[in-house]
């Protein structure tokens, strides 16, 4: 019997090189059974149009996007879903009747971890610091999540301000500087989403923010979260790290492609291994 073809999957992005999500989809295929081709395709914006018609001409039907790519994502789809459109970013892509749909599962990657760590945002005082691209796609899924309120605080303070002011939830949601974090702590869960770890930096965040049983999440993972995870440790403070969400990501995207959802736990503990 013939085996059937591979579905032919890739990450675009710059960099990819050091990407975990050829391994992550490799697991995820041995566990659902399916034959996976995932590829790294190093490109910029300016390149992406070519390099994603020549991955469409030898059978790719699924890719994701990574930095700087995930903007551009919004205007190369002829549709996007909800999470995408309130995000402002797309991460996965796939070829539904010869067009690029695009999707945004970085939230409810979060989520998903959150669920595997037994962290129930509902009622809860939640403070995100940072503002970037990551955070902008984590607040919608938050929010249903019906935290009682959400802060997030920026290094650049009008960049939370904006970003809070992007959802029609005034009530729950405020952004500013990281004062505000000061006049509205403690907060039941802290999720660290700046990128200063990438720079062996940290934003100035103060263990007065935290409520007595709060929890600790970084979306970083690797060597950029060591130096949070390091001033954590010094504190006695338990933080988990981003690992848990990119599976997560990863996982929904595979639901997305194959229409089987793969486990996390198996494969982040694999990975842990590794
Ligand atoms: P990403 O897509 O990873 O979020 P980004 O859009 O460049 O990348 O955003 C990086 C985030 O990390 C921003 O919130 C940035 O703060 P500013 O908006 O003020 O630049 C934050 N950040 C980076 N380095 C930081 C540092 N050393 N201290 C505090 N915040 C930092």
């Amino acid at each position: 019997m013939n085996q059937p073809a591979p579905v032919r999957l890739a990450l675009f992005g710059q960099p990819v090189a050091n990407s975990q999500s050829p391994r992550i989809h490799a697991l995820f295929g041995r566990q659902l059974g399916i034959d996976v081709d995932y590829r790294l395709i190093e490109t910029g914006t300016h390149g992406l149009d070519e390099k994603l018609a020549e991955f469409r001409r030898l059978g790719g039907t699924g890719a994701n996007l990574t930095v700087p790519l995930k903007q551009a994502g919004v205007t190369l789809c002829r549709r996007i879903d909800e999470a995408a459109r309130a995000a402002g970013a797309v991460n996965t892509l796939r070829l539904t009747d010869s067009e690029w749909h695009g999707y945004n599962t970085d939230g409810g990657g979060l989520m998903l971890d959150f669920k595997r760590l037994g962290l129930d945002i509902a009622r809860r005082r939640v403070l995100i610091v940072g503002a970037g691209g990551a955070v902008a796609g984590l607040i919608q899924p938050l929010l249903k999540h019906n935290p009682s309120s959400m802060v997030i605080v920026n290094r650049t303070g009008e960049r939370a301000e904006q970003l809070a002011d992007r959802f029609d939830r005034p009530q729950q949601i405020y952004g500013g500087g990281f004062g505000l974090a000061d006049e509205n702590r403690p907060f039941d869960v802290l999720i660290q989403a700046t990128s200063a770890g990438h720079a062996r930096g940290l934003p100035p965040v103060k263990p007065a923010w935290l409520a007595g049983d709060g929890r600790v999440y970084d979306l970083n993972y690797g060597p950029a979260h060591q130096p949070f995870a390091n001033w954590c440790r010094e504190r006695a403070i338990e933080v988990s790290d981003g690992l848990g969400m990119l599976v997560g990501q990863a996982a929904l995207a595979f639901e997305i492609w194959t229409g089987r959802r793969p486990q996390i736990a198996p494969v982040l503990a694999e990975l842990l291994a590794e």
